[in-house]
């Protein structure tokens, strides 16, 4: 854990300073892999920005007020506050396990956060922007926000949700005008491109805005729940826990709506540059925090950044209610923290949905981490200590082979600072891990076992020269992901996280990667293998499988057919972009060898094969008919053997029960429909 006083004295300038937060967390159960992503996330590029030369800041914390809190506390038969209390150190523990160096750890619950709470909603009610009124409703527990009635239905009606998940709400409560700064924040979402981000989010959000944007209940009587933070100016209600919770990012600033109170040095960290979320908290953070801003005249944050789901085998979010959280303890016991640090990082891009699999983590772990680094460094290594005395040897004469691996470096580091900088994560790690397989490649191309034996020892001293400098540039960029490991492999080369610092800070000073840093003769250190590979999966995980009984075979979901007549669920803007549509020719049909009502079409998509589909429209075309028809097609279905043929894709076609037509465009072939 960083305290505060290690900051250093000197205030930062605006421009040096970087600030981020993760959610709060509930504390309603223990922390698992899905709360352990944002933390790492938000770890990791604070330290990137540590490393090169910015001072900044990173909050964290939990969310302890509300009725799932409060339920989970009588559900264990404790006060609230003795159930946070105990469950905050499984948070911290968790936290330090996994390396997380956060500044402060803050808690809802803390003296300052609830005298923030309070001043703002002083000033807030003063300036009229809180009114009482009569609340009518649905209450949904799992998330603690209002729904509509009409979402209410659809989400029971789809079989997302059941009755007993809300309560039927009917009170005197509190409003903030939320609705009023509609068109605000849109005008600010379209003035700033990266505002919301990914792009998709930003869509999601703008399309919600298009409907109307009421008021927002930010109250709750103490008569029905307690535990909150009591309003300042209505003691017989408390604060509803988000608008409570939101307000943490400005606590962790030291802001205050009195200036004289506020602490000077609060907006060298506001606005943040991120305030990192998943996308299950997209709304509260885009909407109901940024209009809660704007009625405070305070900046919004720079970035709102929603990650995607880590999301089981069978496609279902990972969490505690799911019952298939993935034990953090279990994976770095196994494979190390650093390994778990760096698999949630490299394995997707950040922002997308991600499938976790012991297998996954384990061949990730084999081929980037044993295979490509691990091997790297060892035969770097290892071949200096045998054949060239321990010590880092002189350059010789640079040929092409040296000239490319130092361009291919400046490149790899460029895209490295941009991508980090976007919190492309996986896309930061790419570029490294090419000079990593190109110093492999450089290896077995060079043989430095064949300059050994035949004495060439100037070239020989060459090669292991690259070899070295790699696994030195290799570590200094890993060394936010992997600060343990990275910090080992600089020890074997001779040098210290600090060092490999200020090598970082000149490289991105003169925009090229540096390839002549170690000092020669400086003594190397074989030592253990980084990361010993895995021939298979590690006991503690096998033994899970071995002590689970084994799992039921799961039916596929198939979506229901929604009844003729009856409202057809809205999907989401983003949901519907997953789904490709692409400009295709049928070039071949033939009837289905098994199915009367089946042809079998050769489409041509504009790929390098065309694809096979299987269609259903023999009721009204011959497979003469639709040879050279143009059609539209779904490209990205997962294919599937249609009475033993595989369709790769789908055709479009009009009419529910019969076929009337093929959806048809005039377009080139390949393109994109949307
Ligand atoms: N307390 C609120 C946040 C208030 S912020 C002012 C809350 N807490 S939570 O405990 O439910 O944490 C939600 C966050 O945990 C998500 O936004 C995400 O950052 C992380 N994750 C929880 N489960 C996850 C996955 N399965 N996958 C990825 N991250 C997810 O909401």
């Amino acid at each position: 854990m960083r305290g505060i006083g290690t900051r250093s004295n000197e205030s930062p300038t605006l421009a040096d300073s970087f600030y981020i937060t993760t959610p709060i967390y509930y504390v309603n159960g223990s922390p698992h892999i899905g709360h352990a992503y944002t933390t790492i996330a938000a770890d990791t590029i604070t330290r990137y920005q540590r490393l090169k030369g910015r001072e900044a800041r990173f909050l964290t914390g939990t969310d302890e007020h509300g009725q799932k809190v409060l339920e989970a506390a009588e559900a264990r038969g404790m006060t609230p506050r003795a159930h946070c209390d105990d469950l905050v150190v499984v948070w911290k523990a968790m936290m330090s396990r996994l390396n997380i160096e956060y500044d402060r750890f803050i808690r809802t619950t803390d003296s300052d956060h609830e005298a923030l709470v309070k001043a703002v909603l002083t000033k807030l009610w003063e300036r009229g922007e809180i009114y009482k009124d009569e609340y009518v409703g649905w209450y949904l527990v799992k998330d603690e926000v209002f729904v509509t009635g009409k979402d209410h239905e659809a989400r029971i009606a789809s079989g997302e949700l059941k009755e007993e998940d809300f309560r039927k709400i009917k009170e005197a409560n509190y409003f903030f005008k939320m609705g009023s700064y509609k068109q605000q924040l849109v005008d600010h979402i379209e003035a700033n491109d990266d505002f919301i981000q990914p792009e998709n989010r930003r869509n999601e959000v703008l399309g919600f805005l298009r409907k109307d944007l009421g008021d927002l209940c930010i109250s709750r009587p103490k008569s029905r729940m307690s535990w909150g933070i009591e309003l300042p100016f209505d003691s017989e209600f408390v604060t509803y826990v988000w608008f409570d919770a939101l307000l943490n990012y400005l606590t962790g600033t030291g802001y205050h709506p009195d200036p004289d109170v506020a602490d000077p040095s609060w907006n060298q960290w506001w606005p943040a540059d991120f305030n990192l979320i998943g996308k299950d908290i997209l709304t509260t953070h885009s909407v109901y925090w940024t209009t809660m801003l704007l009625a405070m005249g305070v900046p919004l944050p720079k970035h709102i950044y929603a990650h995607g789901w880590w999301v089981s085998s069978d496609g279902d979010k990972i969490g505690k209610s799911a019952g298939n959280a993935i034990d953090i303890d279990l994976l770095v016991d196994a494979f190390g923290v650093d390994a778990t640090r760096f698999f949630f990082l490299r394995e997707i891009r950040f922002g997308a949905d991600g499938g976790f699999s012991y297998e996954q983590f384990l061949s990730r772990y084999n081929t980037d981490l044993a295979n490509d680094l691990g091997n790297l460094a060892h035969r770097g290594l290892s071949m200096t200590t045998n054949w060239l005395g321990g010590q880092v040897p002189p350059l010789g004469e640079i040929t092409d082979a040296e000239r490319d691996l130092r361009e291919l470096a400046t490149a790899a580091l460029r895209t490295f600072d941009t991508e980090m900088d976007a919190l492309h994560y996986s896309r930061a790690l790419s570029a490294l891990l090419d000079v990593v397989g190109a110093g492999n490649k450089y290896i077995d191309t060079q043989q430095p076992w064949a300059l050994n034996k035949a004495g060439n020892t100037k070239r020989l001293q060459t090669v292991k020269r690259h070899v070295l400098e790699i696994c030195y540039f290799a570590a200094t960029l890993l060394l936010p992901f992997m600060p343990e490991k990275s910090a080992i492999l600089l020890e074997k080369l001779g040098r210290s996280p600090h060092a490999a610092e200020r090598s970082l800070q000149s490289m991105l000073a003169a925009g090229r990667a540096n390839l002549d840093q170690l000092p020669e003769g400086l003594p190397v250190n074989v030592g253990d293998q980084l990361f010993p590979r895995f021939r298979e999966m590690p006991d503690a995980i096998q033994a899970l499988f071995a002590e689970a009984p084994a799992p039921k075979p799961k039916k596929a979901k198939k979506p229901k057919k929604p009844k003729k007549g009856a409202p057809v669920e809205e999907i989401e803007f983003g949901d519907f972009m997953k789904v490709q549509l692409k400009v295709g020719v049928i070039q071949k049909a033939e009837q289905h060898p098994n199915a009367d009502r089946l042809l079998v079409l050769s489409v041509d998509l504009g790929e390098p094969q065309p694809r096979t589909i299987v269609a259903g429209i023999k009721s009204k075309f011959s497979a003469e008919e639709v040879v050279g028809r143009k059609v539209v097609v779904v490209a990205n279905l997962k294919p599937a053997k249609l009475r033993g043929v595989e369709s790769q894709g789908m055709i479009l076609a009009a009419g529910e029960k019969e076929v009337l037509d093929l959806v048809g465009v005039d377009a080139p072939v390949g393109e994109i429909v949307r």
